[in-house]
């Protein structure tokens, strides 16, 4: 029995979101929140034949409590996405207080839950979430966990672009790591499942920043109705899966993910000595277990270049952090 809950499931990426998890057969139960329309979202999905009891929830009579009553797994896609001309940062002023008020709703009703944040910025999301957390003496870095699934999806999807052939798109492993943000976003080519053809330098370097910029690509397309939300829902249920798989007994399985490095002191210290920096949070591929991270693996050997790409990725992290930590510690 395991009850999933989507906090800000009537949006964008909330409905296909819960599409998907509801088409997972590890879901016994999935609970529904948003400020708008999830009876709706609710009803229409309760009548697909997967085992999962739907419930939605709006904010009157206590909704958040009720919808996250004996949650497992908590995914949060509540927040406004960017239009074009934006940062995910210049989303923070208004996401922040979102992300704030949620967290304490777990933190008050199901806080050994497992916590997954997809609400941008997530660099500075999830130290909020965490600081929200430990304020009420309930934070367990093991179970918190930044999605930055999209970058690895569209690293695989990209990779296998080069190399002309999208039927091994589902195949192709690239690590990403650092952060979910433009330059803090780190793709390690060299670690590719499916080694690069022979491209120009030009090519390596435009195939990188495709990378760190692909979100910035769907929010132009979308000509400011919002970014991604369909490949997002698609990332969010993958991870959301690897979560379920791992609370189930699975053992071994390993996804990259923005998390506190605290998670697996020795592990987390392992990282730290590899880019050079002491900094609180960062994503690196992780060990999955039934109480969440079991370990957090080294980034491997990485070149020259991608080297020169982590140092140039630490101090936008390191502001956004900060910022995030600030916002509940030191409020203005
Ligand atoms: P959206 O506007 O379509 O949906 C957001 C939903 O959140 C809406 O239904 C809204 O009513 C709801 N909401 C707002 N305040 C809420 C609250 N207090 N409690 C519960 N629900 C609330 O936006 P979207 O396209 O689904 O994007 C959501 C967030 O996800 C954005 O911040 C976006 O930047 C982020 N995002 C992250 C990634 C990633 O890789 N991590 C990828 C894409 C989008
Ligand atoms: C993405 O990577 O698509 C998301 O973070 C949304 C965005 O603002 O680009």
């Amino acid at each position: 029995m395991t009850k999933a809950v989507v906090l800000g499931a009537a949006g964008g990426i909330g409905q296909p979101l819960a599409l998907l998890l509801k088409g997972n057969p590890l879901v016994s139960d999935l609970g529904l929140f948003d400020i708008v329309n999830t009876p709706g979202v609710a009803a229409d999905l309760s009548h697909i034949a997967t085992p999962a009891k739907v419930e939605g929830y709006l904010p009157p009579d206590d909704g958040l409590k009720k919808a996250l009553a004996g949650a497992d797994i908590v995914v949060i896609p509540a927040g406004v996405p960017r239009k074009p001309g934006m940062t995910r940062d210049d989303l923070f002023k208004i996401n922040a207080g979102i992300v704030r008020d949620l967290a304490t709703g777990i933190a008050t009703t199901c806080p050994k839950a497992f916590i997954l944040v997809i609400s941008n910025p997530v660099n500075s999301t999830v130290p909020i979430v965490a600081e929200v957390l430990k304020s009420h003496g309930v934070f367990d870095p093991k179970k918190l966990f930044g999605v930055t699934t999209l970058d690895v999806v569209r690293a695989s999807t990209f990779v296998s672009e080069i190399h002309k052939d999208l039927s091994i798109a589902p195949a192709v492993v690239v690590p990403v790591i650092g952060g979910h943000s433009g330059i803090t976003i780190v793709p390690l080519l060299s670690q590719s499942s499916h080694p690069l053809p022979k491209i120009t330098a030009e090519e390596h370097a435009a195939l990188i920043k495709r990378i760190q910029f692909g979100g910035d690509e769907v929010v132009k397309a979308k000509d400011g109705a919002g970014s991604a939300t369909l490949s997002m829902a698609y990332a969010g249920a993958e991870f959301a899966a690897k979560i379920l798989r791992a609370v189930n007994g699975e053992k071994g399985i390993v996804a990259p993910t923005y998390i506190n490095l605290i998670a697996d002191k020795a592990g987390g210290d392992v990282v730290k000595k590899e880019i050079g920096q002491e900094l609180e949070y960062f994503s690196a591929p992780v060990e999955l277990g039934p109480e969440g991270i079991v370990k957090i693996k080294s980034i491997g050997k990485v070149t020259e270049a991608e080297q020169e790409l982590i140092k140039a990725a630490l101090p936008e992290l390191a502001v956004n952090i900060e910022t995030g930590i600030n916002f509940i510690k030191a409020p203005k």
